[in-house]
């Protein structure tokens, strides 16, 4: 497995496979890897010959009283574990790399991006669409795999390769869960035991929603309520929102239409920000 640093290295890198007629499969990642990424690394092999995988974590998705300098970092385990699954390159630039002193060109998607995690994380998704599109063009690969944990991260990385026509495919992955139904997520790992016994109302809750459109609830109004009744039964758990809203465009549901929308949830487990998603 090839552990490139550099724009230049990638760039080579990227140069010498699509020569030989490799198509390319990134799956773009701020590292600290589970399961959750390793079924995104697989889904890749399964749609390219060659998988990039990058590990970044990228500054200008955090805001300035955000988790940056907390977000957890496991370098050498990742590069073993991609090392494991096949993966042919790893792309972990540093900071300086990415964003050089003077750096100030931004990528913003101004509709989908605004809702939602927008509204509590304003820069957060220029910093996301920023780093992709800069990712697309050092590596170019014909698909990019992200997780459907992050649905509306997914929703504007879409539009973003459509409005800018980018020659790249996003594929989408299941969001994998513990046994016990919380969303695998890096940032599980700041949890206590205790908090992450709390967090579970999450997953929990967003069951609850899905049941009841099951039942043939189809009132927008009745089901975040009753999402909110329960977690509000969480003491460490603080929600930030939680939204039906369509897939693709993110706007907020007036009445449930199976099979178009999907129920987002932010809550604060304590001091970790935690998101998940159900599909409707
Ligand atoms: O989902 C993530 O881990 C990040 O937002 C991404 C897509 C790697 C961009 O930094």
């Amino acid at each position: 497995m090839e552990t490139l640093q550099t724009v230049n290295e990638m760039q080579a890198y990227t140069a010498k496979l699509k020569h030989a007629g490799e198509s390319i499969a990134l799956v773009p990642t701020m590292g600290c890897l589970h399961e959750g990424h390793l079924s995104l690394i697989r889904l890749a092999k399964q749609q390219a010959s060659r998988v990039v995988v990058s590990i970044f974590v990228n500054p200008t998705q955090f805001g300035p009283n955000e988790d940056f300098d907390r977000y957890p970092r496991r370098m050498e385990a990742d590069l073993a574990a991609c090392a494991a699954e096949g993966v042919d390159a790893v792309f972990n630039p540093s900071s300086e790399e990415i964003y050089p002193k003077g750096y100030s060109t931004f990528v913003n998607e101004e509709v989908i991006s605004s809702g939602l995690c927008g509204v509590s994380r304003p820069n957060h998704f220029r910093g996301v669409t920023t780093i992709c599109t800069k990712l697309f063009i050092i590596i170019q690969p014909d698909i990019a795999v992200f997780g459907q944990k992050d649905a509306q991260q997914t929703a504007v990385l879409k539009k973003l390769v459509r409005d800018l026509c980018l020659p790249v495919t996003i594929v989408i992955g299941p969001t994998l869960r513990d046994e016990d139904g919380l969303a695998m997520s890096s940032r599980n790992r700041n949890l206590t035991p205790s908090q992450r016994q709390d967090a579970l109302s999450i997953s929990r809750a967003l069951k609850i929603g899905t049941e009841m459109v099951e039942k043939n609830v189809r009132s927008v109004d009745r089901i975040v309520a009753e999402i909110t009744h329960h977690i509000s039964h969480s003491r460490r758990v603080r929600l930030i929102y939680v939204q039906v809203v369509d897939r693709e465009t993110m706007e907020p549901a007036k009445t449930i239409i199976p099979g178009t929308q999907v129920i987002c949830l932010a809550a604060w487990v304590d001091e970790v920000r935690l998101i998940d998603n159900a599909l409707l």
